[in-house]
C-alpha cells in the first residue's frame, strides 16, 4: 500500500512541477546524446508508437539521473566518455533531468515506473529509496550473477552491499559514496577574523556571532528546493543524537517527540538565525557560491559541493576552502550513495549489464569520483588519483561510525522524505519547534 500511496505522491508532485514549470522542472529532459563517434544512430522517434502510446523497447541505452549542470555533471560525462571507448558501438542517451538531490527526477522516475516505460538505468540512492520504492514494488531485476561474474563481492564495502540488497538479493552497482555531513568553510575570511572552524555547536555559535558582527553571513543556505534544509537539519540530528540512537528514529525504536529530538530543532533553529536572507531563492550551488566568494563564511553540504568548487569556481582544496565534519559529528559519516540498476521490462538488458560493468570497474569509479567529489565505493580503486579531501574522506570512511541518510533516501521510506520536505518547507518560515516536532512524528507512519 505504501508504495502506490508513494506513487499518487510522486504523480502529485510531477503534476506540480509541471504546473510550476520552473526553470529547471522535470520537462527539460536532457537532450544531448552522447552517441558521437561510431555509435548506431537510432530514430529520434522511435518511441512513440502510432496510436500515441509510449514503447518501452530504446535501443538506446538511456542513462536517468538528476546530474546536470555546476558541479554535478562532469563525473557522469567521464564515466559515459569511457563507456562510449569501450563500447563504441552502443548508443547512450544522457536522460538527465535537473534539479538537485533528485527533486523534479524522482517524480519524472516514479511517472515512468508506473507507466511501465523504465529508463534502462536510473541514479537511485542505496537503501531505503531503492528498496521500498523499487524492489519491493517488482521493478527490478536481481543483479547478484553480475556480481559474481565480476568478482564484486569482495570489492565494495559490506555496508554498501547491504544498502543495495533486498532479501538476500542485491538489486543496485554503487558508483560512488559521498558524505553528507561536511561543513565547508571560506579559508581566506576565517583568516582575516583569527577563527578556527567549529566542531562542536557552542564553537559553531562563537564564530557565527564573531562572523555576523564583522559582517559576513555566517551560514549560507539554499533551499529553494526544500531537501538543502533537510540536509542542514539530519546533521544537526546526527551531532546531537550520535549514529546509535539517530539510527533508532528509522526503526521507530526512537519518538521524534523524543527530548534530544526537540534539542536539534532547537539548535537548527537557532542556526537559521544566522542565514543569508534569500536562502529560499537559492539553490544548493547558488549557496555554495556564497561561500566561495566569501559573501558567506560557511555551508553544509554533501561533498558534490567540492565538485563544484574545484570543477566550476578553480578553488583550491585547503587552499581557499576548508571541510571539517558538521558539530558534533566528528567520527561520524553520513552516507549517501548513488546507484545503478536494472529496471524490469528493458529490452537491452546487456548493454545495461556492460554500462553497470563499467560502472563498477576501478577505472569506472575512478573516472567519476575525481570529478564528482565523492570517494569511489569499490575498496580497491586507486587512492592516488583522488586530491587531499578525497584521501582523507577515504581514510574517514573506514574508521568512521556510518549513518544512512534522510534528505538524500536512504534513511526512510520516500513518503515519508517527502512529508518532511513538507513540513521543513513550512518550519524555516514558521519557526514553530512543537508544530514541526508533532508534524514528523504524525508522518511516523510512513516510515
Ligand atoms: C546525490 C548526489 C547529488 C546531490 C545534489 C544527492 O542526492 O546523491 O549525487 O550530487 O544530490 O544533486
Amino acid at each position: 500500500m505504501k508504495i502506490f500511496r508513494l506513487l499518487a505522491l510522486m504523480m502529485a508532485l510531477l503534476l506540480t512541477v509541471a504546473a510550476c514549470g520552473s526553470d529547471d522542472a522535470g520537462s527539460d529532459r536532457a537532450e544531448d546524446d552522447v552517441d558521437d563517434g561510431g555509435a548506431i544512430e537510432q530514430s529520434e522517434d522511435d518511441d512513440t508508437e502510432s496510436n500515441g502510446a509510449v514503447s518501452s523497447s530504446r535501443e538506446k541505452l538511456e542513462i536517468f539521473s538528476w546530474w546536470t549542470g555546476a558541479g554535478e555533471e562532469d563525473g557522469l560525462i567521464a564515466l559515459i566518455e569511457l563507456f562510449q571507448e569501450q563500447h563504441p558501438d552502443i548508443a547512450v542517451e544522457n536522460a538527465a533531468v535537473a534539479g538537485g538531490a533528485g527533486t523534479n527526477a524522482k517524480a519524472v522516475l516514479a511517472s515512468r515506473m508506473q507507466g511501465n516505460d523504465p529508463p534502462a538505468t536510473f541514479q537511485v540512492h542505496g537503501g531505503a529509496e531503492l528498496n521500498e520504492s523499487w524492489v519491493a514494488a517488482d521493478k527490478m531485476e536481481p543483479l547478484n550473477d553480475l556480481f559474481e561474474e565480476q568478482g564484486w563481492m569482495d570489492k565494495f564495502p559490506q555496508e554498501l552491499i547491504d544498502m543495495v540488497s533486498m532479501g538476500g538479493d542485491i538489486y543496485s552497482v554503487p558508483v560512488n559514496i559521498h558524505r553528507s555531513n561536511v561543513l565547508w568553510y571560506n579559508i581566506h575570511v576565517f583568516e582575516e577574523h583569527g577563527l578556527e572552524p567549529p566542531t562542536t555547536f557552542d564553537e559553531f555559535f562563537e564564530v557565527a556571532d564573531a562572523l555576523l558582527d564583522a559582517g559576513v553571513t555566517p551560514l549560507a543556505l539554499g533551499d529553494r528546493e526544500p531537501w538543502a534544509a533537510t540536509h542542514l537539519f539530519e546533521t544537526v540530528l546526527l551531532g546531537v543524537l550520535g549514529p546509535e540512537q539517530y539510527e533508532q528514529l528509522w526503526t521507530q525504536e526512537l519518538s521524534f517527540n523524543d527530548d534530544q529530538v526537540v534539542e536539534a530543532v532547537e539548535i537548527f533553529k537557532r542556526m537559521l538565525g544566522y542565514i543569508n536572507s534569500d536562502h529560499s531563492s537559492r539553490n544548493w550551488q547558488d549557496a555554495s557560491q556564497l561561500v566561495a566568494n566569501g559573501e558567506a563564511a560557511m555551508n553544509v553540504m554533501g561533498d558534490w559541493a567540492k565538485g563544484y568548487f574545484v570543477n566550476d569556481l578553480s578553488l583550491e582544496v585547503n587552499g581557499d576552502f576548508g571541510y571539517v565534519a558538521t558539530p558534533g559529528t566528528e567520527g561520524m559519516f553520513m552516507v549517501v550513495t548513488d546507484t545503478f540498476g536494472l529496471p524490469k521490462g528493458v529490452d537491452n538488458t546487456d548493454d545495461v549489464k556492460k554500462f553497470l560493468s563499467v560502472l563498477g570497474s576501478v577505472e569506472g569509479q575512478d573516472a567519476f569520483n575525481v570529478l564528482k567529489g565523492s570517494i569511489p565505493a569499490r575498496v580497491d580503486a586507486d587512492v592516488s588519483k583522488y586530491d587531499e579531501y578525497g584521501v582523507d574522506t577515504i581514510n574517514d570512511f573506514q574508521e568512521a561510525e556510518l549513518a544512512a541518510s534522510l534528505a538524500h533516501g536512504s534513511a526512510a521510506s520516500e513518503g515519508y522524505l517527502t512529508r518532511v520536505n513538507q513540513e521543513m518547507n513550512i518550519f524555516v518560515t514558521q519557526q514553530e519547534v512543537q508544530n514541526f516536532i508533532d508534524a514528523i512524528e504524525a508522518a511516523a507512519g510512513d516510515l
